[in-house]
């Protein structure tokens, strides 16, 4: 059985100052980015729309972006008038180029990219289509691709790019090769943006999620699967949330993580950090 769809919501953890001075830096902590310009595509929901909240939350401008427009544009203006709503479909080039052109009319820069739309597909591989496997690339690492080059060849001051990779593009997973493919294929990209984009200030990180509840492991293509048997897996025994990754794309984004870049990291419940020994099941009498 799918499991049910999570409700979107931001668990933030806000402290009450106990005094003016207090008060003072958590009003500075709370608006970090203020100033900054933010892009993050899929950002209508799971990952992507925890990611627009969050930089909303810290007094980003954010350019949210989705193919799916009702859900944008319900969370754009949920979120205030520092954050726009735009169409985009990361595959095409073209409207890449429209947005940026927009953008760059308004007298903005982009600071920061997160490229969260992507999608799965879950099948043996002698039951993936040739469709299914271009699908999966197009999405995943050509949207990557795509967005990486439009933006980083516009940040001018320097930037911060995140991409969504997965803990399934660390460790192959059966079943799991269309997906897999595109997700080792933006760990490269993102190390190979990391070393050309340097010298231009421009950090470029990736973020490879565990299983997070999101509409992706809600999907039909996982519906087989034995969801309570898979949690015991993970060694933290739960999935993540989203919020859960939008934080540490906070961290890659801003000046916390200044001397950071080309690398990945793991937001999995320690799955990735390597196997556990499988307990016996028969109980005492
Ligand atoms: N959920 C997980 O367990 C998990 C684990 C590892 C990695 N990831 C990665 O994190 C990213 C976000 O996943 P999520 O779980 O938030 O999924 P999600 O399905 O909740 O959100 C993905 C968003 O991408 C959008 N999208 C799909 N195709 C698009 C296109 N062509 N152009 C623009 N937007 C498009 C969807 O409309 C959706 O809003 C993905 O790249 C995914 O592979 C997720």
């Amino acid at each position: 059985m799918a499991e049910a769809l999570p409700a979107l919501t931001l668990e933030l953890e806000i402290p009450i100052p106990r005094t003016p001075e207090e008060s003072d830096s958590m009003n500075e902590a709370a608006q970090k980015f203020s100033g900054t310009t933010v892009l993050v595509t899929g950002a209508s929901k799971g990952i992507g729309g925890a990611c627009a909240r969050l930089f909303a939350h810290h007094g980003a401008t954010v350019w949210m972006t989705d193919i799916d427009d009702a859900a944008g544009m319900e969370l754009s203006s949920a979120l205030g008038p520092n954050t726009y709503f735009r169409h985009l479909d990361v595959t095409a080039e073209s409207e890449w180029n429209a947005l940026l052109l927009e953008i760059n009319e308004s007298g903005q820069q982009i600071d920061v990219l997160v490229n969260s739309a992507g999608a799965a597909v879950k099948a043996p591989l002698l039951e993936t289509s040739l469709e299914q496997f271009r699908s999966m690339l197009e999405l995943n690492l050509v949207g990557t691709f795509l967005g990486t080059k439009s933006v980083a060849g516009q940040m001018r001051g320097g930037g911060s790019i995140i991409n969504l990779a997965s803990l399934r593009g660390v460790l192959a997973t059966a079943e799991l090769g269309a997906y897999g493919a595109s997700k080792f294929g933006v760990r490269a990209l993102t190390k190979v943006a990391a070393l050309e984009l340097a010298d231009r200030g421009i950090r470029v990180n990736a973020v490879c999620p565990g299983s997070i509840d999101t509409q992706i492991t809600a999907s039909p293509d996982f519906a087989d699967d034995d969801v309570e048997a898979y949690i015991q897996t993970i060694p933290m025994q739960r999935r993540g949330t989203p919020e859960e990754v939008a934080k540490v794309i906070l961290f890659l984004a801003g000046e916390d993580s200044g001397y950071i870049t080309g690398t990945d990291i793991l937001v999995d419940g320690g799955t990735g950090a390597g196997a556990r020994t499988p307990k016996k099941t028969t109980q005492k009498v």
